[in-house]
This record gives C-alpha cells, structure tokens and sequence, in this order.
C-alpha cells in the first residue's frame, strides 16, 4: 500500500472574493491560467506536469472543497478505492475535472473532501508559454513571487488522530512529525506519501469545527525568494500574517499571508531536507518544546492557532 499515493495533486479553494483572487494567485504569486469551467478557473504553477495545481471556485464563503492526490498507478487506485470503498468513506465516481481522467471521491474522518485520480493529461505549453529546456513544463513566468509548486496542504480538524491514522492505513502516508499535549492528545501530525517531509498535515482546530482549513503552501526555490516575497505581498497589500520565519517543527522557512478570500496561504521553502529513510520514527514534540516557538525563538503569533476558513463564529 504504501506507494500508492503518488503525490499530492492539486486543490480547490473557495473564495467569496473571485476576482481579487484571481489577482492575487496569478498577478502577486505568479500562477498562470489554464482554463475556465463556471464559477472556477484552473491555475497552474510553472514547474507543475500536469493540467493545473490549483481550482479557483467562487463561493459565498472560504475554505478548501477538495484536495486531489494522484494514484501512482491505476492499479494502485483500483486498490485504494476498494480499501476506501470497505471502510465506508467513498462517495464514488465523477468525470474528473479539465485535464484529469477518471475521479473517486471520498472523505476523509473530518469531512474534508478529496479525490483520487490515476490518469493525467500532461501539459503542454504553447506560444509564449514553452519553455527554453525541454525538462520544465512551462516557461519560467518571472512575475510576482513565482511559485515553483504546490507544497502541501494543513487541515484543521475537531480531533486529528482519527485523520492521521486514516491517511496513514487507508492511503499508506507516514506520520514524520507530531506535537503531543500533556494530555495526551495529538495536536497537529504532518503526514508524507512522497521524500517529501510532508504532503498533508491535521491540526487540531480549537473551535471544534469539522472540515476547515488552515492553509495551502507552495513552494519556492530558497529562503531568499520568501524574503522577496514579502516586498512583494508589502507592495501589493496583501496581509501578512507572520514570517518570513522559520518553524521548529520541519525545520521549513515560511511566511503566511491571507489571499483576498480569506484563505491562508502559505510561502514555503524546506532547504534540502527529504526524508529517505524507509524506517523514518516519528518525531514527537512535547507541548513543553511546542511553547518554546519558532526554531528561532519567536512566539507563534495568536491568530495561527485561531484563524481558520471558512470563519466560524
Ligand atoms: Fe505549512
């Protein structure tokens, strides 16, 4: 089983502010369109293969509709939909959305929605968008923060353990990072499926709420690209939540700001750091270290243990 989740797809945010996100993720983070279908439009990041990495739907709220994962076969699918199938998760089968081939959906304990897919239409750029060096799936856009990819995505959730321990026995994700509570409660798990360090992340979300979500993140080349973005979020007025930083936990170098929707959007860059290992242990912080905060000693900021989308009372 593990193996069969060949990566983390792409997702599909909600934004009650369409067109300045629009704005945001193409004119400010350098994502290119690739295509409209209703109240959405298909965003892709350069170094992305596939038709897109990010569905922009307009909606009366925020939030995240639906995280895709890519099957790493199609027997590999077949596998994980009979298994999600079994354990009474799935919803079923849907046409897959532009440039994504047959889709199972399912959820996950929290009610966060997903979609499985094997087959993928590869990209191709034309014009001014074909790249100098055939090994790259777009021209390199140079605008804005040009994101190289989309990273990972951390849910909130009412109770994280039920969701790791899904991820990890029914999509075959290891748990490389978690924070351990006095009481004994999981409060956050950063889960993998790639070398990545991690793919999908459960935080505990302190309202109790099911479904939400804390933040996408995409990934840049180097720190330093983060400290240009935040010129760049600073120009453009964007909210910056907290960062440029760099997190314990990881290790990754970050900032976060809010899109115009309201959603938390993550700026990431983990170094060199992979994860190899085939008997990675997980890595347990206590509620002790936690309070120490950041890798640097900077307090985490209040807002990211209660800002979540879509809001709730
Ligand atoms: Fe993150």
């Amino acid at each position: 089983m593990t193996g069969d989740i060949a990566h983390l797809g792409h997702v599909e945010l909600l934004t009650p502010e369409p067109e300045k996100s629009l704005w945001f993720f193409t004119r400010v983070m350098g994502l290119t369109e690739n295509g409209r279908d209703g109240d959405s439009v298909y965003l892709r990041t350069w170094d992305d293969y596939e038709h897109h990495s990010l569905k922009l739907t307009a909606h009366h709220t925020s939030g995240i509709r639906r995280t895709a994962l890519r099957a790493s076969s199609q027997e590999a699918l077949d596998r994980r939909v009979k298994a999600l199938a079994d354990a009474g998760r799935g919803i079923g089968w849907i046409d897959g959305d532009a440039g994504i081939g047959p889709t199972y959906l399912f959820t996950d304990p929290d009610g966060h929605e997903f979609e499985l897919y094997w087959e993928s239409e590869w990209y191709e750029a034309t014009g001014d968008l074909r790249p100098a060096l055939k090994n790259q799936a777009q021209a390199y856009p140079g605008r804005g923060v040009c994101v190289r990819r989309l990273d990972h995505v951390n849910f909130l959730a009412a109770e994280t353990e039920p969701n790791g321990n899904f991820v990890r026995d029914l999509l075959g994700g290891r748990v490389t990072e978690q924070i351990r509570l006095n009481d004994g409660t999981i409060a956050a798990q950063w889960l993998h499926f790639t070398n990545k360090s991690y793919d999908l992340v459960y935080t505990r979300d302190r309202t109790g709420t099911r479904g939400r979500l804390h933040h996408i993140a995409f990934a840049t080349d180097t720190r330093e690209d983060i400290l240009r973005a935040a010129d760049i979020f600073l120009e453009n007025d964007v909210f910056i939540e907290t960062g440029p930083h760099k997190h314990a936990i990881q290790q990754t170098f970050f900032l976060y700001v809010y899109e115009p929707g309201g959603n938390r959007v993550e700026l990431c860059n983990p170094g060199a750091r992979l994860v190899l290992a085939p008997d990675w242990k997980t890595v347990t912080w206590t509620e002790a270290e936690r309070a120490k905060g950041q890798a640097w000693g900077l307090q985490t900021i209040e807002s990211f243990h209660t800002h979540g989308t879509p809001p709730v009372a």
